[in-house]
């Protein structure tokens, strides 16, 4: 009996470490790697140890045995990857590297930009090395990033990945300035000044522009918004969702735009059990919407959602899904063998029960205008037909044929994007911060989202970080960062001085442990805190913040 890989893969690759028989693909360094939506055991190979499952930190590997109805595509999904690329073609791989050491003597300090999953794969790569020891900084008193205020709250099992950035944050040579803001509280001159290396990991904070008319309304959000909102993010609980309307349409369909609509269409009780901050589920629970219209401008073959994802909303029994194909019939646009178009297929048939809410997934149309009197009331959606240009690759062509759908709110989910970012240079096209291989300059260096822009998994960004390290060591190594002018001995007044608000890994314990207090009373993983105020009195009533008095003050 395999072990099967599911739904909440964040391809970081801890299983492929794992596996004695090397059956679980593809992995680091193999082609398709990088863009692997998840990754898959050879059922002809794996001998059912459960190494990979122990090993796996979001509780994605299961025994074939106990995969429920719902999880059953999986079965298929895992064995379709093996007839597509046969694993007996496949040289072997060493699957556990030689960890490489230092060849200059320390010790180094390293700061670390934003505390999301890069800047907490980075710091964990870079204390592999005992000379090395590394300070991370966020502008929120929490940590974990998208982790924690991106990850839907119906996926618990990802949100497990925080027990390993638990695990990171506990090891000798780790520190927490957390609600301190660097390009404000900090600039990189002061950070550089004491630190061998800083390395910013601060992701990417805005969303791109959909640009159409009636954008600005009321009732028009963008999906990093709405999501931060649900999530408990401490800056986005002002936003003001209205739902005492029947429709909601979301604009692009990649697996931010599914998360949404799941929250949007999903039964009070069950959202109720979740992680989920209280006064956004109080308006979800009160929430008059029946529909969610997810608008792609491709046709299904390109949508962004990944088949893991599709999978999961297929199997979610309390929501109708209803897929439209536009312009182009069902049988030709769902004409495929593959899992995504198999999929879609079977829901073309399904049955819509009144009693459900129904997110409907439509493909072929842009909005062309929003509109509304003061507030969104509708958008005008226009229809495509597919153009493949020189490349191959599947355009969008406006047919001309347009229509009003009416909906009460317009969620934009048409991607991230990265802000400027203080004292580093800036790409206005891809909104990153220009670097080779993670090395802005030597001795600066970027990881994760702000790096690449805003695309994978959670996982992604291990072997991300794992490549910015590399070069870190290389500089090292070739002496091309000298030493600072300064040791962070008295950082932490100077920190004070201007962030009385800091908050350390005590502080953010305290946070965690009350959150989590307060969920097990509830039946609910955890109850968040989305005060800021409120975080800082139950980090400071832990003794925190205390750096200096409780710890040896470093230099
Ligand atoms: C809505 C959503 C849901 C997702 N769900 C999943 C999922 O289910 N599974 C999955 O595998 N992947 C998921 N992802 C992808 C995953 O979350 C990202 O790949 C990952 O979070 C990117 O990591 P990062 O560290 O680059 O950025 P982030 O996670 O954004 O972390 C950046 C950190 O930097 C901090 N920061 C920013 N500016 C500063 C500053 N000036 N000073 C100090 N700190 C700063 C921020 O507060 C934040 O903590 C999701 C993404 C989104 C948007
Ligand atoms: N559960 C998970 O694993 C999970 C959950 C959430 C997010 N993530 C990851 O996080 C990353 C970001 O996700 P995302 O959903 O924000 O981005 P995304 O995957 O890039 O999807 C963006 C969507 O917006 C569409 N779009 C872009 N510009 C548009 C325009 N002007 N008009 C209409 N549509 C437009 C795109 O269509 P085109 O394809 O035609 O460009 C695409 O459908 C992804 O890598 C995603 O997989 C993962
Ligand atoms: S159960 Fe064992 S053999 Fe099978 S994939 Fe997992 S680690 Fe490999
Ligand atoms: S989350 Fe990581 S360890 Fe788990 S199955 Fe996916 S790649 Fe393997």
């Amino acid at each position: 009996m395999p072990h099967v890989v599911t739904q909440s893969c964040c391809s970081d690759a801890s299983c492929v470490v794992a596996c004695p028989v090397n059956c679980i693909h593809p992995a680091p360094g193999e082609p398709g790697f990088a863009t692997a939506e998840m990754l898959y055991v050879d059922a002809a190979t794996c001998v059912d140890c459960g190494a990979c499952a122990t090993a796996c930190p979001a509780d994605a590997i299961v025994p074939h045995t106990t995969l429920t109805e719902a999880q059953q595509p999986f079965l298929a999904l895992n064995a379709e990857y093996y007839q597509t690329f046969p694993h007996r073609d496949r040289a072997p791989i060493a699957l556990v590297h030689e960890q490489r050491r230092l060849r200059r003597p320390g010790p180094f300090r390293v700061a670390v930009v934003g505390a999301g999953p890069a800047g907490l794969y980075t710091a964990d790569e870079l204390l592999r090395h005992p000379e090395i020891t590394v300070d991370v900084f966020d502008r929120l008193p929490t940590p974990y990033g998208l982790v924690r205020s991106g990850v839907a709250p119906d996926h618990p099992h990802t949100k497990q990945v925080e027990q390993l950035f638990a695990q990171i944050e506990q090891q000798p040579g780790f520190r927490y300035f957390l609600g301190v803001e660097i390009g404000k509280d900090l600039s990189l001159a002061e950070l550089t000044a004491r630190y061998h290396a800083v390395v910013y990991t601060v992701g990417a904070a805005s969303d791109r522009p959909l640009g159409v008319p009636g954008t600005d309304l009321p009732g028009s959000l963008s999906a990093t918004d709405f999501v931060g909102w649900y999530n408990g993010h401490p800056d986005k609980q002002d936003l003001g969702v209205d739902l005492t309307h029947e429709r909601v349409a979301i604009v692009g369909n990649g697996n931010v735009a599914l998360d949404c609509a799941r929250i949007l269409a999903e039964d009070p009780e069950a959202l109720a059990r979740t992680d989920i901050a209280d006064a956004p589920y109080a308006v979800l629970r009160d929430s008059a919407v029946r529909e969610v219209v997810i608008l792609g401008r491709r046709g299904p073959a390109q949508a962004a959602f990944t088949v893991p994802e599709l999978v999961g909303l297929a199997g979610h029994d309390g929501i109708n899904i209803v897929v439209d194909t536009g312009d182009l019939p069902p049988e030709e646009a769902l004409a495929g063998d593959d899992v995504k178009s198999r999929l879609l297929r079977e829901l073309l048939d399904r049955p819509v029960d009144p009693a459900r809410r129904t997110i409907v997934l439509r493909f072929l149309a842009s909005p062309v205008e929003i509109v509304g009197e003061g507030r969104v009331s509708g958008v005008v959606v226009g229809r495509n037909r597919l153009e493949v240009d020189e490349s191959g690759v599947a355009g969008a062509v406006a047919t001309g044929e347009t229509e009003l759908l009416e909906t009460g709110m317009l969620l934009r989910a048409v991607g991230y994007r990265g802000l400027p970012v203080p004292d580093l240079p800036y790409d206005g096209d891809t909104g990153t911060v220009p670097n080779e291989a993670g090395r802005v300059r030597p001795g600066v260096y970027v990881a994760g989202w702000v790096k690449r822009g805003p695309t994978g998994f959670i996982g992604t960004n291990k072997s991300d970080a794992e490549e910015t390290v590399d070069a870190i060591l290389d500089d090292l190594d070739a002496g091309s960062v000298g030493e600072p002018a300064e040791t962070t001995a008295r950082l932490r007044s100077v920190i004070r001085s201007r962030q009385p608000r800091m908050v350390d890994l005590a502080g953010w314990q305290a946070i965690d442990g009350e959150e989590r207090r307060r969920g097990a009373a509830a039946g609910r993983p955890r109850v968040k805190i989305v005060d800021v105020d409120e975080m800082l009195r139950i980090a400071a009533d832990a003794g925190g913040p205390r750096y200096g008095r409780r710890r040896t003050e470093r230099t």
